[in-house]
């Protein structure tokens, strides 16, 4: 496995309950990070930090409350002295078409996938300017890029959204000293996917389109979100970078 020395870092990632934010906070616990272990869910926040090497905490939260994220990041610098790194990551997929998506839905896909990332980057890029460094990891989608999904209109809108912060974000926050990035996976196999994968006839159809020929796992995301935490990419912002075996070629 690819390996930083992120140690004396602190780390905050969102929904890493289970899935790929998981995979991720154990890939920077690895590292050398502190991980704040966020997620809705609270025992599976615990969970989660409970298994991580060196120091973690849960912080249970939910990120589509711009009062609560202030709070949770305010919390993690108090219980950790600063905050380095940032993985928005905590997401949703309704499904359903749009004539038939309820407001519920929409809102929850817009609200999850990309308002709380507005909500983390302006709360952290505060703190993070201060110190004139850090770094922001935006979950995204190649559904954001090009790949419309049948029935996911609030999730590509989203994601699409979310590439669009990540831009905004990196060129207003580069003159601090922070990077901001997105990490656009492919399929992965993790309980969002669970009703995809179930279906063989679509499954079939996306490996055919894989050049690699196989779905991803939790863990083939994590090399690139460590490389975008670590000095190793110092000029690298604004970018947001496909892990889906080759079924997106920009
Ligand atoms: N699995 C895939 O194929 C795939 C592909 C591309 C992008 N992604 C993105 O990766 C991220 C993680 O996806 P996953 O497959 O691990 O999903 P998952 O459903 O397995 O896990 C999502 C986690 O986010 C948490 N969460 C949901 N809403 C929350 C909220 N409001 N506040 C805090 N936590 C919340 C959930 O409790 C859960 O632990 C998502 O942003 C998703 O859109 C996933």
């Amino acid at each position: 496995m690819f390996s930083v020395n992120l140690k004396g870092k602190v780390a905050l990632v969102t929904g890493a309950g289970r899935g790929i934010g998981k995979a991720i906070a154990q890939g920077l616990a690895d590292s050398g990070a502190a991980v704040a272990v966020n997620d809705i869910d609270a025992p599976s926040a615990t969970l989660t930090a409970g298994i991580l090497a060196g120091d973690a905490n849960p912080y249970v939260a939910d990120v589509r409350d711009s009062a609560a994220v202030e709070k949770m990041v305010d919390k993690v610098v108090a219980d950790f002295g600063r905050l380095d790194i940032v993985v928005n990551n905590a997401g949703v997929e309704p499904r359903a078409s749009i004539f038939e998506m309820s407001d519920a839905d929409w809102h929850n896909a817009i609200d999850t996938n990309l308002n709380a990332a507005f909500y983390t980057s302006r709360s952290a890029g505060r703190i993070m300017r201060v110190r004139g460094e850090g770094v922001i990891i935006n979950i995204a989608s190649i559904a954001g890029h090009n790949i419309p999904i049948a029935l996911r209109s609030g999730y590509v809108a989203s994601k699409a959204g979310l590439i669009g912060l990540t831009r905004e974000c990196a060129r207003e926050f580069a003159a601090y000293g922070i990077r901001v990035n997105a990490v656009c996976p492919g399929v992965i196999e993790t309980e969002m996917t669970t009703h995809l994968r179930q279906n063989e006839a679509q499954i079939k159809k996306w490996l055919e389109d894989i050049p690699q020929g196989r779905l991803g796992i939790p863990e083939d995301v994590v090399g690139l979100v460590l490389f975008l935490s670590s000095d190793a990419s110092r000029y690298l912002t604004g970018q947001s970078i496909n892990v889906d075996g080759g079924k997106v070629m920009l």
